[in-house]
């Protein structure tokens, strides 16, 4: 469908960039914060690029006040970020930590006075350390009331400050990596436990969206999924069912459980057949219907394309975290399907596909299977960017990638989707989780490698690029 011409967006659009505690903070241990499972993983030899870690990552806790003044300077309508739980419960639950609710208030309190909305994630991946010692974090559920608690002081603390808020981040890329891939902490490898901590998730951030009700009436509250749409590889039948079964476990599994509160019939069959399914307890079903979210916050990087994969066959593979091209394998599960390049689709150096039609199809496959409002949370290219010898970095690249999904989302707005904003990840450059600081995201360059840096901030050219768009209400895109 080839629209005539752009509609212009929405007068309140959320022009927004996005960040995540972990990989902008830094002041791992400072004003009493508790240790998260993170500040603990990264520091196992070979987990990451290089060893990295976010230790000091770039340094946003003791520079808010410049962060936040780049961010108005840029004109930027909405900013989202996540609370460190430990940050806020160094135990997990138990004792407040004033001087960490504190924190937030300042930076929360800063976006506001520059009419910055703030999109507040309650949680990306920071689980204290304390709760993984104690009952294993995501496969007890303990954890379900500890969230609870966790997200109840936040809510209490700042219902009247904060109208969107962000349940779990990437809780089906996360717990992949934490509990199949074994490439975040706990670094498990177990396709049940991988099912049963995923489930006690759901539970969880239908629990606190119940809490949400209460205590932010006012407000909107949705998890963030990464989601990679699924293509099939050829109209061949059997690529075709490839397909279906990457939509339904890789997908739809964690969207048909938050918004309808019910697991995709084939793939629920399929993992009873294998005995991995999740223990479903009485009343579970009933508690993620009583918590479906407001809106869906979308995460979208990429498409991935599927082909038959017979039993025997490929198995689950780890990402390109060095930036080599070309160095990701395929990576399936036997019998169901597995990844083949798609060879009409450009790629970046991490051999991420760069789509932007993908995007829209994204939008309207979740708009009409949900009926939900939908929030860009994450959008964005991480790429190697070189700052010039006079201080400058072009990132042209980053900047089409941009522009290409932004157009994506004024196609997907025309064809009827409810796009709330587009939060592009990142603002300031940020520490990659397994890739380092060399795999860059940001519209604000920060003067850090591995070894560390002057952390010194500098704008890129998409700065000033994005800024020029939100000042025209995306009528110079
Ligand atoms: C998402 C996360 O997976 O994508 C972010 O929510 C992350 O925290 C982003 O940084 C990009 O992924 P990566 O692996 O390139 O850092």
């Amino acid at each position: 469908m080839h629209h005539p011409k752009f509609n212009d967006f929405p007068a309140d659009f959320l022009w927004g960039a996005a960040s995540a505690a972990y990989q902008v903070e830094g002041a791992w241990n400072e004003d009493g914060k508790g240790p998260s499972v993170w500040d603990l993983f990264t520091k196992l030899p070979g987990k990451t690029f290089e060893g990295s870690n976010g230790d000091v990552a770039v340094d946003h806790y003791h520079r808010v006040e410049e962060d936040v003044a780049l961010m108005a300077e840029m004109g930027l309508k909405a900013y989202r970020f996540s609370v460190s739980w430990p940050r806020i419960y160094p135990n997990g639950r138990g004792e407040v930590n004033e001087a960490g609710l504190a924190f937030y208030e300042r930076l929360i309190d800063a976006l506001l006075a520059h009419g910055i909305e703030p999109v507040l994630t309650l949680y990306h991946w920071d689980l204290p350390q304390a709760l993984q010692d104690e009952y294993g974090g995501w496969e007890d559920r303990r954890i379900i009331d500890d969230f609870e608690h966790y997200c109840v002081t936040l809510y209490q603390r700042f219902a009247s400050k904060v109208k969107y808020w962000v349940s779990l981040n990437e809780q089906n890329y996360n717990l992949t990596n934490a509990y199949q891939l074994g490439t975040h902490p706990p670094a498990v490898q177990d396709r049940k436990r991988f099912f049963a901590a995923n489930h006690i998730a759901f539970l969880a951030n239908a629990r606190v969206i119940k809490a949400f009700r209460q205590h932010v009436p006012n407000g909107l509250i949705g998890p963030s999924f990464a989601y990679s749409p699924a293509y099939p590889a050829s109209c061949a039948p059997s690529d075709m069912l490839a397909f279906e079964n990457a939509e339904e476990f890789t997908n739809l599994w964690w969207l048909d459980a938050y918004c309808f509160g019910r697991y995709p019939q084939a793939a629920l069959a399929y993992l009873r057949e294998t005995g991995e399914a999740p223990e479903i307890l009485p009343g579970d079903l009933e508690l993620l219907r009583e918590g479906t979210p407001d809106y869906i916050g979308v995460n979208y990087y990429y498409t991935l394309t599927f082909t038959d994969n017979p039993l025997g066959g490929q198995t689950m593979q780890r990402i390109n975290t060095t930036g080599q091209k070309g160095t990701t394998p395929s990576s399936g599960v036997p019998g169901l399907y597995k990844t083949t390049p798609n060879p009409h689709l450009e790629t970046s150096n991490w051999d991420w596909a760069i789509d932007p039609t993908g995007m829209r199809i994204a939008l309207r496959r979740l708009s009409s299977r949900y009926g939900l409002p939908l929030m860009i949370t994450e959008n964005g290219l991480g790429e190697f960017d070189k700052l010039t010898a006079d201080g400058r970095v072009q990132d042209d690249y980053r900047i089409a990638y941009l522009q290409s999904h932004l157009k994506a989302c004024q196609e997907a707005m025309q064809d009827g989707v409810a796009l709330i904003g587009y939060c592009a990840w990142s603002f300031t450059d940020i520490l990659s989780w397994l890739n380092g600081y060399q795999k860059r995201y940001g519209f604000v360059y920060v003067e850090r490698d591995e070894q560390g840096g002057s952390l010194r901030r500098i704008k890129k050219e998409s700065f000033h690029w994005y800024s020029q768009v939100i000042a025209s209400g995306g009528k110079t895109l």
